[in-house]
């Protein structure tokens, strides 16, 4: 039923293409019921990629949320923060290494208000508590104790790291001030010091355009990353390797993001980040599943993808582009839904789609934690989007192949060279 066409000069390995087309058939039965056969016709243009992705492609986040953070009446967290997740747990460890080398975002919407407990803080240090603060929720505080368990669970499982700054500290009321990078520096020069390593440092979470809780201007933020860049070099002189610098972390809007890259300037941000939310709030019940497998909410992101793509074409070339926070389902997801098998039409279809569009990282909300954690909050089993990510690592290459379906829009199919595999273009 499938008509498969690959052209002639490249090596495609089979079964990253079976994989999409498994899980795509299936959807297209899903959806039909009374089965009925249909004639379709995929083609795979294999005589050049149309975009290429980083080997740190799949990335999933660990966020701050305490135990108290509810959405709904359900409070899904638990103890999967960078607080206290329980990091000696060998299934968790093993999970995180079966997607080794995993980029894991440390981050989300109370990094604005996390202290780092190093250098000149005179204040106790503190978990978050449910106060009048943003999203409901007092400062909280890491100790260095804490970001050496973690940096040693990094190294256990072979993760790589990107962190997201606190980008509010010094300005908590007022967002109009400078940010005061004093902790900030802190931290950093400690974590080198240490010879931690980090991937990229990000600063802010969802604080551009109008922002999610608070915002910064583009003028502001721009002087901030700039501000950054130059820590990050002092502090990381001499190193063959520097971590990048990622923001803005936010909710993509054209005009913002263009604005931001130019009073950025060039060769100041390294990768400029949006945040997906794209099937609406978690608590839309029996709404979820059938948004998940309708082509039109599946499409919503492209033009948000498109328009990122010629946005830092025409503004900052020099910047990459990631998805820096995607759960699907906002406010932790649905149980049941972004937990659950069905899930995977959505994120095996934003994984081949941001791909297409030169996304050079894709971080899943959440590894844990959340009614969307690839991995079960209590038990750290995977859920089944676990093994979606794990068969992507295993078989996916980096080279995107242009694909073609004249079918169902139901029926979605991406393709990729094998990993490993050498682009071999073939000159007729
Ligand atoms: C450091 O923080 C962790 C997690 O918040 C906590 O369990 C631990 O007791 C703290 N250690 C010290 C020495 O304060
Ligand atoms: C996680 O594990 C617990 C304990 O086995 C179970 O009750 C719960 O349903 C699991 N969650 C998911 C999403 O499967």
């Amino acid at each position: 039923m499938i008509c498969l066409s690959v052209y002639y000069g490249l090596k495609v390995f089979s079964s990253a293409l079976v994989l999409w087309n498994l899980l795509l058939f299936v959807e297209a039965l899903e959806t039909t019921r009374d089965i009925k056969v249909e004639k379709v016709q995929v083609s795979v243009n294999g005589d050049r990629s149309i975009a290429t992705v980083s080997e740190n492609f799949i990335c999933a986040t660990l966020d701050w949320w305490p135990p108290e953070k509810c959405d709904y009446g359900t409070c899904s967290w638990g103890h999967s923060s960078l607080l206290n997740l329980d990091l000696r747990n060998s299934i968790l460890q093993n999970a995180v290494k079966g997607l080794s080398p995993l980029l894991l975002r440390l981050g989300g919407s109370l990094q604005d208000q996390v202290i780092y407990n190093v250098g000149n803080i005179q204040r106790p240090c503190g978990t978050f508590f449910s106060a009048a603060g943003l999203f409901g929720f007092s400062e909280g505080c890491i100790n260095m104790s804490r970001w050496q368990d973690l940096n040693e669970f990094f190294y256990l499982t072979g993760s790589q790291v990107a962190f997201g700054l606190n980008a509010l500290y010094g300005r908590e009321q007022d967002t109009s001030l400078r940010w005061d990078s004093s902790n900030t520096q802190s931290f950093i020069q400690y974590t080198a010091d240490n010879l931690y390593p980090v991937y990229a440092w990000e600063l802010g979470n969802e604080l551009s355009s109008s922002g999610v809780g608070a915002s910064l201007s583009i003028s502001q933020y721009a002087a901030d990353i700039k501000e950054l860049r130059i820590i990050i070099d002092r502090i990381y002189a001499g190193w063959t390797e520097k971590p990048l610098v990622v923001a803005p972390d936010g909710f993509f809007e054209k005009s913002w993001y263009a604005q931001f890259l130019q009073e950025t300037g060039t060769q100041v941000l390294d990768a400029c980040t949006h945040h997906i939310y794209n099937l609406g709030p978690g608590i839309s019940t029996n709404v979820l599943d059938t948004r998940i497998l309708d082509p039109d909410v599946l499409n919503n992101v492209v033009g948000t993808f498109d328009q990122l793509q010629q946005t830092i074409q025409t503004h900052g070339p020099w910047a990459q582009a990631w998805v820096g926070e995607s759960g699907g389902a906002y406010n932790s997801g649905q149980h049941l839904v972004s937990d659950a098998f069905l899930s995977s039409f959505w994120y095996v279809d934003q994984l081949g789609m941001a791909a297409c569009f030169n996304t050079q990282v894709y971080c899943r909300q959440s590894l844990v934690g959340g009614n969307y954690g690839l991995l079960n909050r209590t038990t750290f089993q995977p859920n089944p989007d676990y093994y979606s990510a794990f068969l992507w690592k295993e078989l996916v290459g980096t080279q995107v192949l242009a694909t073609n379906v004249i079918a169902t829009p139901k029926l979605r199919a991406y393709a990729h060279c094998s990993k490993g595999d050498t682009i071999y273009i073939h000159h007729a």
